[in-house]
């Protein structure tokens, strides 16, 4: 792919209008949602729940990026996919079962995202890979948006690019936290960029394009 797909935030969005909000990002050349569910748990943060979703859905067609910084998230899968989600993410450190966990969501006609804290090991991810659509690179502490880019991660994305290489699946690879035009260039071999207060605080259309433009 010689661009990146962009997938604005809604975290860093004026929740008063949410509605208004997505629809401007998607005439803005959006091409997904991006939809940060935390719990207070798994994340020291609290946002919003499949109901929000459900309620959203009305409003674009654009794909639904969910990513569930949630402990278990095995109990709400059914929830997020009936409101609509079209990818469902979760945390590696979530669950003692992610195997089982991503084998639901695909099950249900859902595509199966992984993701991992910076903390934490890509080779953590390694096993699951054959049952995911998306793997989902944090380059932030998951929790709040408007943080700094960790250089660090970047490796983790050259790692799981070799993996898939070797078993023969590729997944999507997309990049979350810290993104902005000088980041997003380190993340030449990543799908998808996540973005929220990039985005959200300056013209939309002008930050989406400028995100777009690969090297
Ligand atoms: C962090 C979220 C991110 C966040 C990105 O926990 O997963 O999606 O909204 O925000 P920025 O782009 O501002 O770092
Ligand atoms: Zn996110």
């Amino acid at each position: 792919m010689n661009k990146f797909l962009v997938a604005p935030s809604i975290l860093s969005a004026d929740f008063s209008k949410l509605g208004d909000e997505i629809i401007a990002i998607e005439k803005a050349g959006a091409d997904w949602i991006h939809i940060d569910v935390m719990d207070g748990h798994f994340v020291p943060n609290l946002t919003f729940g499949a109901p929000v979703v459900q309620s959203i859905r009305k409003v674009t067609n654009l794909p639904f990026d969910v990513h569930l910084m949630i402990d278990q998230p095995e109990r709400y899968v059914d929830d997020f996919v009936q409101a609509g989600a079209d990818y469902l993410t979760i945390h590696v450190e979530a669950t003692k079962a992610p195997e089982d966990v991503l084998r639901k969501i695909g099950q249900q006609g859902v595509k199966p995202g992984i993701t991992l804290r910076p903390g934490t090991a890509v080779s953590e991810l390694f096993p699951f890979l054959p049952l995911t659509d998306l793997v989902l690179i944090m380059t932030v502490e998951p929790g709040f948006g408007g943080q700094s880019f960790m250089k660090d991660q970047l490796e983790k994305i050259s790692l799981l690019r070799k993996e898939m290489e070797r078993i023969g699946h590729s997944s999507l690879i997309e990049v979350d936290g810290g993104i902005n035009q000088e980041t997003a260039s380190l993340c030449y071999e990543a799908d998808v960029l996540v973005a929220g207060s990039f985005v959200f605080k300056q013209d939309y259309q002008t930050a989406i394009h400028q995100l777009k433009q690969k090297g």
